[in-house]
């Protein structure tokens, strides 16, 4: 998925018919591109960020912190939330190979495509289901939550937007790391990156300890608590352990 990526300049390109005739064969033969397209044009309120550009490996030293402090070999329970087509939880495996993983991803698309894969691979200590939130997840239940590039929506990173709340808005952030905190044991890990919010200003925080920050990534500003665009940061807190 490209969701997010530079056009190629006018000239370059195929002639809009051709164009065209693409995106109408990509949206009638690919199950998750025309979940992402039809969340994109049409905005439904339990989506956050609906490209589903994702790829293994991409986290190698937030992975690598939660390992370390979770141990390789524990048998511990993890959540991949905004799984999209299962790269991340197939990268997990690698920092985990004893845990119990669900993915968890609102695009029904990609996790027929997790689905698929665990299939194949005959691990049974995976778990998918199409949700937009942890609301039907048990409470206290995983020892790491990994929300990466989920909470943002990739327009509000174009020149002049100065709010973000026509997209994303800073309730819905703070009420999905609230539920996040009731999902995760005590001493339980949250990693969330990418995000156009900080975890710092909500409520939740108070009983967190920031463990990790990064550099913000490309194209992703931040907005406060009144969605207003806040100045560029030079680093973001992005791992957090719950006190116990
Ligand atoms: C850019 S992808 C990130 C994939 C992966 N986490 C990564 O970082 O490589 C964002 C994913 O978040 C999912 N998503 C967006 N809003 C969601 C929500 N409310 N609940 C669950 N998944 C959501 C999208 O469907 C998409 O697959």
């Amino acid at each position: 998925m490209t969701g997010e990526s530079t056009p190629l300049p006018a000239g370059r390109r195929p002639p809009l018919a051709v164009r065209a005739l693409r995106l109408l064969w990509r949206l009638a033969t690919d199950r998750p591109y025309r979940n992402v397209m039809y969340a994109f044009w049409f905005r439904p309120k339990a989506v956050f960020q609906p490209f589903n550009d994702t790829r293994a490996e991409r986290y190698p030293v937030i992975f690598g912190l939660v390992q370390s402090r979770l141990g390789k070999d524990s048998a511990v329970r993890i959540l991949s939330f905004g799984c999209s087509t299962g790269e991340e939880v197939v990268t997990l495996r690698r920092y985990f190979p004893h845990a119990f993983i669900k993915g968890i991803d609102v695009n029904p698309g990609n996790i027929a495509v997790c689905k698929r894969r665990a299939r194949r691979s005959g691990d049974t200590r995976l778990a998918f289901e199409t949700a937009s939130s942890t609301a039907a997840e048990p409470s206290a239940a995983y020892d790491a939550i990994f929300c990466m590039a989920v909470l943002r929506h990739g327009a509000v990173g174009a020149a002049g937007v100065t709010r973000c709340d026509h997209l994303i808005r800073f309730e819905d952030f703070a009420a999905t790391v609230a539920e996040f905190d009731r999902c995760l044991k005590p001493g339980g890990l949250l990693a969330i990156a990418h995000s156009n919010f900080r975890f710092g200003d909500t409520p939740t925080a108070a009983a967190f300890t920031p463990l990790m920050s990064r550099p913000p990534g490309p194209n992703t500003p931040l907005f406060g608590p009144d969605n207003a665009r806040l100045e560029p940061a030079e680093r973001v807190d992005v791992v957090f352990g719950k006190r116990r």
